[in-house]
Order: C-alpha cells, then sequence, then structure tokens
C-alpha cells in the first residue's frame, strides 16, 4: 500500500493541453474520488498514473518512488475500467488468473490468490464460467478480481458501475466500499456520480478543464466551497445562486439585496471586507429554506416535487438559467396563483465574487 504524488503534472497531446500541472496528494490508504464535468480530465489523469499515457511534465510517485516515466507493469497500479474488458473465451478463474500467469507467478500462488479474491469477491461458484453466462454486476466484480490478484499498491477505477443498473449501482457501490475497508488500500475512483463521491471518498478532487478546482473531504467541499464551480457542482439538487448588491458593512455587519428572495436586505456571515455597490453571488442550498429561519421569501412556484419525506419547489424566471429549488418537509402546496412563501436562515448563505467566482469568507 502506498500514498500517491502528483507535483505540476502536464498532459500534452501534440500541442493541445489538456492537464495543466496538477498537484495531488494521496495519502496512504484513502479512496480519492475524481469528480468533474464530460471532458475536464479525469481518466487522462488516472490513466497517466497507471503509466498508459505519458505524462509530459511534472512529477509522480507511489510510495516514495519516482514512477513518472516507469512501465505501467512495475508501478504496483492495477486498473478497473468501466468497459470490464474480460477475455470472453476465458471462464472467470482463467480471466482473473491470466495475469499473474504471464507475469510467471507459479500456479500455486496464483490457485491462492485467485481463490481469496473470488471469496472476498462472492466469485467462488461462478469460477467455471464464462463472462456471457454472467450478470454485468458479477462480470465487474471478476474486472475486480482481477485487479485484487495483482495485490497493487493503488487501485484506479475509471467510472465502474455506470454500465450498471441503479439498484447493481447502489449494491457495488457498498461493496467497493467494504473491499476498500478490507483491503485498505489507496484507491482512486473516476465518476460523474455526485452520490458516488459524496458517500466513498475520503478525499474529493474536483477537476474543470484539466485543473484542480477544490480537493478535500466530501464535507469540507460541501460546506466550504472555494468557488462557484465547486459549490455549483458539489450537491444534489444543486446550490441556488442569486444576484446580490452590496448595501452596507456597518460595524462589521455585511448587508447584502437580494431581489429575487424580496426587498428585504439580507445579513450574510463574511469578514472579508466589501464595499458598498459591490456585486456579489450569494448562494443558498436548497435544503437551507427547510428549516425555520429569520428570513421570509415569496416565490412563483412552477411544481413541486413530492419525494415523500422531502419535496423540492420549482420556481423559474426568465433569464435565469436555473431554476431556484427550494426544499421542503412533507408535502407542500403553493397558495393560489402559485405562489409559496418559504423561510430561510441568511447566516447560511456563502459569497463568491462576481467576476472571478471566487468565495468570499
Ligand atoms: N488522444 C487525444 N488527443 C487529443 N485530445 C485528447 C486525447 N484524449 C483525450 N483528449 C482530450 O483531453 C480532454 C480530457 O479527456 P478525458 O477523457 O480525460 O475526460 P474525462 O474527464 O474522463 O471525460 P468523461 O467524463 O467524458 O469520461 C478532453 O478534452 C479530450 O478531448
Ligand atoms: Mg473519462
Amino acid at each position: 500500500m502506498a500514498e500517491l504524488s502528483l507535483k505540476q503534472a502536464v498532459k500534452k497531446y501534440g500541442n493541445v493541453q489538456v492537464v495543466h500541472g496538477v498537484d495531488l496528494e494521496v495519502e496512504d490508504g484513502d479512496f480519492c474520488v475524481f469528480v468533474g464535468p464530460s471532458g475536464c480530465g479525469k481518466s487522462t489523469l488516472l490513466r497517466m498514473i497507471a503509466g498508459l499515457e505519458e505524462t509530459s511534465d511534472g512529477r509522480m510517485t507511489i510510495g516514495g518512488r519516482d514512477v513518472t516515466h516507469m512501465d505501467p507493469a512495475k508501478r504496483g497500479v492495477s486498473m478497473v475500467f468501466q468497459t470490464y474488458a474480460l477475455y470472453p473465451h476465458m471462464t472467470v478463474r482463467e480471466n482473473m488468473s491470466f495475469g499473474l500467469k504471464i507475469g510467471k507467478t507459479p500456479k500455486a500462488e496464483i490457485a491462492k490468490k485467485v481463490d481469496e479474491a473470488a471469496r472476498i469477491l462472492k466469485l467462488t461458484d461462478y469460477m467455471d464460467r464464462k463472462p456471457k453466462a454472467l450478470s454485468g454486476g458479477q462480470r465487474q466484480r471478476v474486472a475486480i478480481g482481477r485487479a485484487i490478484v495483482r495485490q497493487p499498491d493503488v487501485f484506479l477505477f475509471d467510472e465502474p458501475l455506470s454500465n450498471l443498473d441503479a439498484e447493481l449501482r447502489v449494491e457495488m457501490r457498498v461493496e467497493i466500499a467494504k473491499l476498500h475497508k478490507q483491503l485498505g488500500a489507496t484507491m482512486i475512483y473516476v465518476t460523474h456520480d455526485q452520490v458516488e463521491a459524496m458517500t466513498m471518498a475520503d478525499k474529493i478532487v474536483v477537476l474543470r478543464d484539466g485543473r484542480i478546482e477544490q480537493a478535500g473531504s466530501p464535507a469540507k467541499l460541501y460546506d466550504d466551497p472555494d468557488n462557484l464551480f465547486v459549490a455549483g457542482f458539489i450537491g444534489s439538487p444543486r446550490m441556488n445562486f442569486f444576484d446580490a448588491t452590496v448595501m452596507s458593512t456597518d460595524n462589521g455587519q455585511t448587508m447584502v439585496s437580494v431581489p429575487r428572495l424580496g426587498d428585504a436586505p439580507l445579513p450574510v456571515q463574511v469578514t472579508q471586507a466589501l464595499v458598498r455597490g459591490q456585486q456579489v453571488k450569494v448562494g443558498l442550498r436548497p435544503e437551507h429554506f427547510a428549516a425555520d429561519g429569520a428570513m421570509q421569501a415569496s416565490l412563483d412556484i412552477d411544481v413541486i416535487e413530492n419525494l415523500g419525506g422531502v419535496s423540492y419547489a420549482y420556481s423559474s424566471f426568465e433569464g435565469e438559467a436555473h431554476p431556484v429549488i427550494v426544499e421542503l418537509r412533507g408535502a407542500a402546496r403553493p397558495s393560489k396563483g402559485g405562489r409559496l412563501t418559504v423561510s430561510f436562515d441568511p447566516s447560511a448563505a456563502l459569497v463568491f465574487d462576481d467576476d472571478s467566482g471566487v468565495r468570499i469568507r
């Protein structure tokens, strides 16, 4: 097992740079999740760590060893792909043994490692079947088994669950989390899925356009995002952002006006100095409306989704990119005319610079 360190890692394809000097530390035994929009460089970064893509510039170490230009087979990493990439003509046992066989591991040792991996992954009863006689989840477990038998220092997963249906995804998510606990291995996991990222990660790395926007624990990124992008990306339904103007900053108390939420100025908790008239963005998560808050707002509601325990009310406004989403406890109904009065606590609001999107704390 080992820690992983990237220093100013760069990837260029010809003249096109797609990873721009990434610095990252992943501790030994951590479960680290890469998230970000399509094309942001998640797979590229993972493949650079695996050695499947050459690192154009910068440095990479695994367990203190410089692996930047090392042969993939010598790095002590195993990768599990979205498409399981099993050999169709081989049985489960042969698929799981193949890599070790190529590496000339003694037969008895291969059998022992494969049996142990099969036990962990509950594949013992399927060892003589071919992949086509397995379910998607079972196939994915074989692919993971193939990685386990190599006893890597670092496991790399590229969206391993995205071909599975919703129920199986949840099941496999729990299985992988258990496996991580059991093996204590360092794991790096790429996903599009909010919930996977929030529930599985010790550390989430949010990427955009080949750069890290923020890295930290799920709670840190959720509660204390560094910028608009991370605030908007982490959390589902997403955070609401409102245009706002700084009204006053007397006695260290910053008051902002948020027209979308009514006429009353809102006190926000920032210690950085702002100036009167400054344009900012104010962020409030849907659940910040659910509690009994000090302030009230009246919103035009288009639709209410009732999920049983909670409901989400959607309020759209011409010219706004996203509807305002408000969480409500239990079933709620707007009044006649479609208006709904919601309360919220302005001290929960996050404030961002209007131009740069950087958080104002
Ligand atoms: N061989 C290549 N030549 C040129 N550009 C490439 C090449 N491979 C990938 N890219 C570019 O690198 C960027 C990052 O791609 P990457 O596959 O890492 O994205 P991703 O975050 O994994 O996206 P997705 O979520 O869609 O899988 C993209 O803009 C992509 O077009
Ligand atoms: Mg990808």
